[in-house]
């Protein structure tokens, strides 16, 4: 399959299905947004809680928050978000279309007749991708949303929406290690919806205006960064290969060279990913030095240190972040789920095309598909109580139109794992057929014992 093709195939089915739509639809749309529907918002959902169980339920040294999206705007002050939170762009004196100047230099040393000679130097050297036209010289375009506190639009009443989670649980470390009584090391993690008006949104979930990141700052003693940094690059290989379950080789473990780090940072590597538009970043996790509570706690006049219990020592935490895109885990998932095969139906020697999406089971948004043969009284009377008692425990669909076979594909192309048919035969011997999403085989199961085999298989 061409990549491209990848692509358009996990759009069309995310929209089809029901997993993301793109936003704003009846009113023509607004470009790059996009909501997510039934099946779309339980994998997110079920990404956010393999994540929040994997690296906060359960860890001993992690505590949770959730803090406000519109803060003091002195929080970005400190941060550095209002003076250097900003992209270069640049405009097509012709078409007037408008890109981000970075993407342009490296899109074009990325051609595959490039010589050393013609690099371009400066982005006024590129030609324009839409028109071939002049760009203009490029110029800083800060990414932070702004908005207006209460009912008069002045700038003392300026806001912005977070463009991160981070500064909530800097601001909120003296706090925390107070009300918790915490030693270093300890980690604040939380789950949030962020902000940033990137110049150019795209590639389907990838880049938008509107994202959620998971992300924990990581509270350490200043010398214990080296082993605190190689102990998370470890639990984040464990999170791909054991929990998201993706083939490793599709992950690019990108060691950010000293020059091209964010100044206060010792050490970062950007995790990315072989998508089908290329090899970029995925998520990332971040050595911050005490940069941040060094600003905090300048701006803002309050003592942030924190008082070693043994040494009696004062000194303010350095901190190790890992960041981690909600969205673009959302996004490989579905792009490591999809395959096709040629599958047998059930008409004897015949194949067709099968869609089906592997996602992990844990993390499948449907878990159970009840089907009963047909729509017949007798069968509903045993498949809708069956599907009711389910629900008490995983994620259940209950779908009684079509041809069972047509079913079958229909909870493959969204991977749902098992499908439990009810048919005549379970009025009489009180058993039902389980059929498995990645074999494809079927077993008989008595009706008694179906939820436990059931939660069995989802160890839950
Ligand atoms: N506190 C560190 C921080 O925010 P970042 O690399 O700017 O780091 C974290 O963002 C993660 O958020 C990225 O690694 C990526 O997964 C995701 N992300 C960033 N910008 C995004 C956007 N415009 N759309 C979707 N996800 C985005």
């Amino acid at each position: 399959m061409e990549k491209n093709d990848l692509m358009e195939k996990i759009i069309s089915l995310c929209k089809r299905r029901g997993f993301v739509f793109p936003g704003s639809e009846i009113y023509g749309g607004l470009a790059n947004s996009w909501d997510y529907g039934p099946l779309g918002h339980l994998l997110k959902q079920n990404i956010k809680k393999a994540w929040w169980k994997f690296f906060v339920q359960e860890r001993a040294d992690m505590v949770p928050m959730d803090t406000a999206i519109i803060m003091n705007p002195r929080v970005w002050e400190a941060s550095g978000h209002l003076q250097n939170f900003s992209d270069e762009l640049t405009e097509c004196k012709k078409c007037h279309h408008r890109f981000r100047a970075d993407h342009l230099l490296e899109a074009s040393r990325a051609e595959p007749g490039y010589d050393k000679e013609s690099v371009p130097e400066k982005i006024t050297d590129v030609p324009c991708p839409d028109c071939g036209g002049e760009l203009m010289n490029a110029k800083q375009f800060n990414l932070m949303f702004k908005t207006f506190i209460g009912v008069t639009e002045d700038t003392s009443n300026v806001a912005y929406l977070r463009p991160e989670t981070a500064g909530g649980m800097f601001i909120n470390f003296k706090n925390i290690q107070q009300v918790t009584r915490r030693r270093l090391p300890f980690g604040i993690a939380q789950i949030g919806k962020n902000f940033r008006n990137e110049i150019t949104p795209g590639n389907f979930i990838f880049r938008t205006r509107e994202f959620e990141i998971g992300e924990f700052e990581y509270f350490i003693k200043p010398d214990a960064w080296e082993a605190t940094f190689e102990m998370w690059l470890g639990e984040i290989k464990r999170w791909w290969q054991d929990v998201m379950q993706i083939n490793m080789d599709n992950l690019v473990w990108h060691e950010i060279p000293e020059g091209e780090r964010a100044h206060y940072s010792k050490r970062t590597v950007d995790i990315e990913y072989k998508y089908p538009f290329g090899v970029k970043e995925l998520h990332g996790i971040a050595y911050r030095t005490d940069f941040d509570m060094k600003r905090h706690q300048e701006v803002s006049g309050q003592d942030l240190q924190y008082t070693d219990p043994e040494t009696n020592e004062k000194y303010l935490p350095h901190v190790i972040e890992p960041t981690f895109g909600i969205d673009r885990m959302m996004l490989v998932m579905l792009l490591e789920a999809y395959h096709e095969e040629q599958a047998p139906t059930s008409v004897e020697g015949e194949t067709d095309l099968r869609v089906v999406m592997r996602f992990p089971k844990h993390l499948a948004p449907i878990q159970v598909a009840v089907l009963p043969l047909s729509k017949k009284e007798e069968l509903s009377a045993v498949a809708k109580p069956l599907a009711q008692e389910l629900r008490k425990y995983l994620s259940v669909d209950y779908d009684e139109t079509q041809a069972i076979g047509k079913r079958y594909r229909r909870q493959d192309e969204i991977g749902t794992p098992y499908c439990v048919t009810v048919d005549f035969d379970s009025l009489e011997d009180k058993k039902v057929t389980v059929r498995d999403r990645d074999t494809m085989q079927q077993e008989r199961v008595s009706i008694e014992e179906v939820k436990e085999y059931l939660l069995n298989k989802f160890n839950t």
